[in-house]
């Protein structure tokens, strides 16, 4: 029995698919006007610029404006209290370094939450014009057109995709991780935006993707996007997934994926 009201569903999705749209195109020009103004923030290597700020305003504003009543959290400290039960996820830009970069993988990703969990999602990928976009329980698309994940079967044929902590002591476990495990599969791929790498997942340009350390903004529009894309998401153990750790892979290598990820992070001298 579905949990949605895909009437609701659907009107918020508009609502962040419209916003994503109109900040991403607002990042977009003004990355190619020219120098920006960075800063940095938990550490020397994460970055924050002002565009990542103009967009987080511009997705906040309109919220506060066709959505008043629902509670908002952003990733530069947007922050609203409401009262209706939604709570709305902005990643104002995911893939900052990218972005700096000029390299083209970064996007503005916008969820929204209920009683349920994640309703509704967009991410907006502005270098590439695309959209992907889900509702629970009514599918996800790509510009429009309804897409589905892999239909990969052998974990050694798997391309998977993983990302690094902004905290170098985490990076080096995380790199010995995939040290152990990248004589398993097919290739390890590190895009830089994790909202991405689940679209990604979702329209079979990857098998699977796997990370820990994250936050709520970089993944729950992405992480529903690849749900009703009919991936399988989980945790490193399989159970409900979280920011702490998230798995999403075509259904078949779900299981032999977190095993191997179990399997590979004892830390050197522990094996
Ligand atoms: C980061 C990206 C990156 C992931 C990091 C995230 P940001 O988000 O999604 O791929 O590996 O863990 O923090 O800082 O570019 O929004
Ligand atoms: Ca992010
Ligand atoms: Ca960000």
């Amino acid at each position: 029995m579905t949990t949605t009201n895909l009437a609701l569903g659907q009107e918020l999705l508009d609502v962040a698919a419209t916003l994503a749209r109109q900040a991403g195109t607002m990042a977009l020009v003004g990355r190619r006007g020219g120098l920006i103004e960075v800063q940095t923030k938990t550490t020397a290597t994460d970055m924050v610029t002002e565009f990542d700020r103009a967009s987080e305003l511009l997705v906040f504003d309109g919220l506060l404006r066709c959505r008043p009543d629902d509670t908002i959290v952003g990733e530069e400290g947007a922050s609203h209290s409401g009262t209706s039960g939604i709570t709305w996820y902005i990643d104002p830009i995911d893939g900052t370094t990218n972005y700096l970069y000029s390299l083209p993988n970064w996007a503005v990703s916008i969820g929204a939450t209920d009683d349920h969990g994640a309703i509704a999602g967009a991410v907006y990928i502005p270098a590439m014009d695309e959209m992907f976009t889900a509702v629970r329980d009514g599918g996800a698309r790509l510009n429009g057109s309804p897409i589905r994940c892999s239909t990969a079967t052998d974990l050694s044929q798997a391309l998977v995709c993983t990302g690094f902590s902004y905290s170098s002591t985490q990076r080096s476990l995380q790199a010995q991780r995939v040290a152990r495990m990248i004589h398993l599969i097919r290739d390890i791929r590190r895009f830089g935006a994790a909202a991405i790498d689940l679209c990604y997942v979702a329209c079979g340009r990857l098998d699977a993707y796997f990370e820990e350390n994250l936050a709520s903004w970089d993944i729950v529009a992405g992480e529903l996007i690849a749900r009703e894309a009919g991936c399988r998401t989980g945790n490193f153990d399989g159970r409900d997934v979280t920011p702490a750790q998230l798995v999403a892979s075509a259904p078949a290598i779900f299981d032999d994926l977190t095993a191997l990820i179990t399997a590979s992070s004892t830390r050197v001298g522990q094996e």
